[in-house]
């Protein structure tokens, strides 16, 4: 025979190396299991790494003795009480494996009381061996120490990264909860040091505050869309902040943090051509669902989960953080309640220097008229937020410069050219084809093999999005027709992008619809360009046109469109205030 029944002391510690991973595992676990008992508070200490020590305690409903014994024991649990419950998980907790798992690699110790017994009681257990419950003094709640973390498996303990890493990920953990639970107040204390204290709150946008920094925080704006029994709200990142990585975008699910890879790519479709290649918004995206409709039993540490109608879920989502966006870029910068167009959303996303040098004197030769200055209703106002600006000038060949009722308006001509021409490309796409207009000589490019497989197999994309491509001898290729709405000019080099972007996007997603609008974003790209002298009627066609696109406010790179200096924010570039 070889196969044997492993000792029950090794079967544990195998089962509690999925759960606790690293310390930040047992801080999850534990502020998971505080907040499954209703606690208004929660601190937590943490020392070093958090393998020396970890303490969580909570004034949530606590346990009895009885209780407190089993909780450390394996599968036992207090949030399933029959089968069919499993399906319908309300909890954060659920699995009854956190307290043992954590006891089995640890020096562990319960002290808990409830509201209706007069003293409490403490619990201790090490490398998986409990004492019984002893009457200990303590007030109504739950704390739990968890010192020597991974003592008895020493390869976990080699596997701890530096104490600040550590402690980064704890960080992390405490602040994915503190955004879902705003009524609940949350502390970490880290060597005797206070680190968080973020009192309850009553708007989501204060949490946000303390956890994301009130400059992150003025660059996003609250969205939400019900459907049926199913709702998505969260906060966005509107334009221009953006950031190198994901690292600001959170996805709950039912008020549970999870790292799944539909939602994460529903919010990114949901920005499609908002943010350039490469940057990521700040997101905090919230699904509520009916609990059946999602499997939360698919990771021991409960970080991912599987959604019964998975596209459905993919499509709310991205529609959710489509109409909000969309909703935020019809609102005028000067409108909305903190300044988003300015420093602080700019010093975001680019290097804030420019700003300043940007700003030099001698670049600014003109007056500012104020709401109701010299300037205002000299000229026939529109209605749309850009027709209604005023016109002041053209700057360097490609800014436009306008009064706006409260302040001054900068905008970039190209990528206001951009974002029309692509809307309208899109636009002539879903009401049945682009116009196109036949090129008076072919435009023949040549590509390599590799590159010439990839244009043919892009024929009828190309069609649709009209340029009418044709083969022309072996690696040969003409090019017989533009979409109408582009200027004559040199086509080639957009093809030779467009054949490239899509080996691209193939690799990643191969999704039509964000083929299509990558292609789009290269053919109106490669041909407006900057530099060119604009007459007044020009300007205003221009300023026309924007009122009638959806997400007039950044270009289909993601560059922003507008730039808006408020009152306020000249008065404070001035020192007026
Ligand atoms: N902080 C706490 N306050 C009150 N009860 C708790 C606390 N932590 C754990 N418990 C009780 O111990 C049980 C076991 O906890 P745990 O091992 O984390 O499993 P689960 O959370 O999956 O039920 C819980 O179901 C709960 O009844
Ligand atoms: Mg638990």
């Amino acid at each position: 025979m070889k196969i044997i029944l492993l000792p029950e002391s090794w079967a544990s510690r195998i089962a509690a190396g999925e759960v606790v991973e690293r310390p930040s595992s047992v801080v999850k676990e534990l502020v998971e299991n505080a907040l499954d008992a209703g606690a208004a508070e929660i601190s937590v200490w943490v020392e070093g790494s958090g393998a020396s020590l970890i303490r969580v305690s909570d004034d949530g409903e606590g346990m009895v003795p009885e209780d407190l014994a089993l909780s450390v024991e394996r599968h036992s649990t207090s949030k399933l009480r029959e089968e069919a419950d499993l399906f319908r998980i309300a909890t954060l907790g659920f699995r009854g494996e956190a307290l043992p798992s954590i006891a089995s690699v640890s020096k562990l110790e319960v002290v808990s009381r409830t509201k209706g017994q007069q003293s409490g009681y403490r619990l201790q257990v090490e490398g998986g061996k409990k004492g019984p419950p002893s009457a200990a003094g303590c007030p109504v709640g739950t704390t739990v120490e968890v010192r020597e973390l991974f003592f008895n498996t020493p390869v976990r303990r080699k596997f701890l990264k530096s104490p600040q890493t550590e402690l980064g990920h704890i960080c992390d953990v405490i602040n994915h909860m503190a955004l879902a639970f705003t009524g609940v107040h949350f502390r970490l204390h880290h060597s005797g040091k206070l680190l968080y204290d973020y009192v309850r709150c009553a708007r989501i946008e204060d949490r946000l505050r303390q956890v994301l920094g009130a400059e992150v925080t003025s660059g996003m704006a609250g969205f939400s869309l019900d459907r049926g029994r199913s709702s998505v709200s969260g906060f966005l990142s509107t334009a221009p902040a953006s950031f190198p990585n994901t690292r600001y975008l959170s996805t709950y699910v039912n008020r549970r943090f999870v790292r799944d890879r539909v939602l994460t790519h529903a919010a990114l479709e949901g920005y499609e051509t908002l943010l350039m290649k490469g940057r990521y918004p700040a997101a905090v995206v919230f699904l509520e669902l009916p609990y059946g409709e999602v499997d939360v039993n698919v990771h021991p540490a409960k970080y991912e989960v599987r959604f019964r109608r998975q596209a459905e879920v993919h499509d709310l989502v991205v529609e959710a953080v489509r109409l909000g966006l969309k909703q935020q870029a019809k609102t005028p910068l000067a409108k909305r309640d903190e300044p988003m167009g300015g420093l602080v959303g700019l010093s975001v996303r680019e290097t804030p220097q420019s700003y300043s040098s940007f700003f030099s004197g001698e670049q600014l030769g003109f007056q500012v008229p104020g709401p109701g200055g010299p300037a205002a209703g000299q000229r026939e106002m529109g209605t749309g937020f850009f027709s209604s600006l005023e016109i002041l000038g053209q700057l360097l060949g490609c800014y436009l410069v306008c009064a706006a009722p409260d302040g001054m308006v900068l905008i970039d001509q190209h990528a206001a050219h951009e974002r029309v021409a692509f809307e309208k490309m899109r636009g002539g796409i879903e009401n049945e084809g682009v116009e196109t207009q036949n090129l008076l000589l072919p435009q023949v490019l040549e590509l390599p093999f590799a590159e010439a497989v990839r244009i043919e197999a892009l024929f009828a994309v190309l069609d649709q999005l009209g340029f009418a491509v044709e083969r022309f001898g072996s690696n040969s290729f003409a090019l017989k027709a533009i979409p109408a709405l582009l200027p004559p000019g040199d086509y080639r080099e957009a093809l030779r992008r467009m054949a490239a972007e899509a080996a691209e996007v193939e690799k990643g997603l191969e999704l039509r619809r964000d083929l299509e609008e990558r292609l789009m974003t290269i053919a109106c790209h490669s041909v407006i360009r900057a530099n060119r002298k604009l007459d007044r009627e020009e300007i205003g066609a221009l300023l026309t046109a924007l009122d009638g696109v959806d997400f007039a406010t950044q270009c289909p790179h993601g560059r922003p469109v507008i730039v808006e200096f408020s009152r306020a924010h000249l008065e404070r570039l001035f020192k007026r205030t």
